[in-house]
């Protein structure tokens, strides 16, 4: 059976998203609104999972997310915006699935393990946290999802949402949900002005989308290069240095920067010169974002008022997919 591409992605509203969502999943957006039917869900169900004890941070945050999208370029004519929380049938869906998942499989998710080992809940783990991929899975089919762009990172919650849908599928005898894919970006995960691993808000070593231009500075002047790189002509390492990961990144101009790696590795250029220039790079690629985000930050009522209108959208299309998920399991009374 052959469905038509909807493209079904989202983020956690636990902070305002940075460099690392932009590079992994914000550009593809961009560029796939134009090509499908696109949502983007902002999961502040997910948040709480690890959050339940700060609803007013993750409600706040959904705001911020939403002005994040609104100034990268995410068009709500063309993609539709909406909060998991007024769904309901999200929830619905994920009692339904949680039976065709084992607690073994969900410990055994490279993603929630790795997370599970980060916050250190030891023997712990709120059972909302364990289980948030299978509500991901009905975050995805709810719409029927074929398409996810995500961060690399993401890559086993589809393959887990893929197991259900092909559970379901066989053990009712329906075809009502397609199969999705991930859509990874080139950088798919880029890493933390420290150095030492993934861009990331629990992490402290993220560059936010909205940070203010003195505060892009200071970021981008401590950032992680060569440790050994003391004096200006002492040669330098390129190689694990986020100052030359980045400009690969955000510079579109390569040959400068395989001529600035060449001085580099000489010796002759120095930290503090090579750091201002990537942040002339970053500071014309975020000042556009930064306007484009004060002067939505303006008017927040209408901004609440779009996401709004996108999630009434997408509760009549979750409430036909629940209609055919009840029939399936003889739950239509
Ligand atoms: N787990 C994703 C993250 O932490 C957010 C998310 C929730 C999501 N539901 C989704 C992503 C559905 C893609 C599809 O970034």
């Amino acid at each position: 059976m052959s469905h038509k591409e909807i493209v079904l992605t989202g983020d956690r509203p636990t902070g305002p998203l940075h460099l690392g969502h932009y590079v992994g999943s914000l550009l593809n957006r961009v560029t796939l609104q134009d090509k499908y039917t696109q949502y983007i869900m902002i999961a502040d169900l997910q948040a709480l999972t690890d959050n339940a004890d700060n609803p007013v941070k993750v409600r706040d945050n959904v705001i911020e997310v939403m002005l994040d999208y609104l100034s990268v370029g995410i068009d709500p004519e063309k993609t539709t915006i909406f909060v998991q929380s007024m769904i309901p049938e999200i929830a619905e869906l994920t009692i339904l699935y949680l039976n065709l998942v084992t607690v073994n499989r969900l410990q055994r998710n490279p993603t929630v393990k790795a997370e599970m080992q980060q916050k250190k809940y030891g023997e712990s783990v709120p059972a909302g946290f364990l289980m948030y991929p299978v509500s991901q899975a009905a975050d995805i089919t709810i719409v029927k999802g074929t398409i996810v762009p995500v961060g690399e990172d993401q890559l086993p919650m589809i393959e887990q949402t893929n197991e259900i849908v092909r559970a379901f599928n066989r053990m009712y005898g329906v075809t009502i949900f397609p199969e999705a894919k991930a859509v990874v970006a080139k950088v798919g995960r880029l890493s933390g002005t420290d150095g030492k691993a993934k861009m990331s808000k629990s992490l402290g070593n993220a560059i936010y989308l909205s940070d203010d231009v003195d505060v892009l500075k200071k970021k981008v002047m401590s950032m992680y290069t060569d440790s050994e790189h003391l004096r200006i002509e002492d040669p330098g390492k390129v190689e694990d240095n986020m100052v030359f990961e980045y400009l690969d990144v955000f510079d579109t101009n390569k040959e400068k920067v395989s001529a600035l790696k060449d001085q580099y590795r000489q010796g002759g250029l120095g930290d503090v010169k090579l750091k201002l220039y990537l942040f002339e790079v970053l500071n014309e690629l975020l000042t556009p974002i930064r306007i484009k985000r004060a002067e939505l930050a303006q008017n927040k009522d209408e901004v609440l008022k779009i996401l709004l209108q996108g999630t009434d959208k997408v509760r009549k299309i979750a409430s036909n997919t629940m209609d055919e998920v009840r029939r399936a399991m003889h739950l239509d009374y």
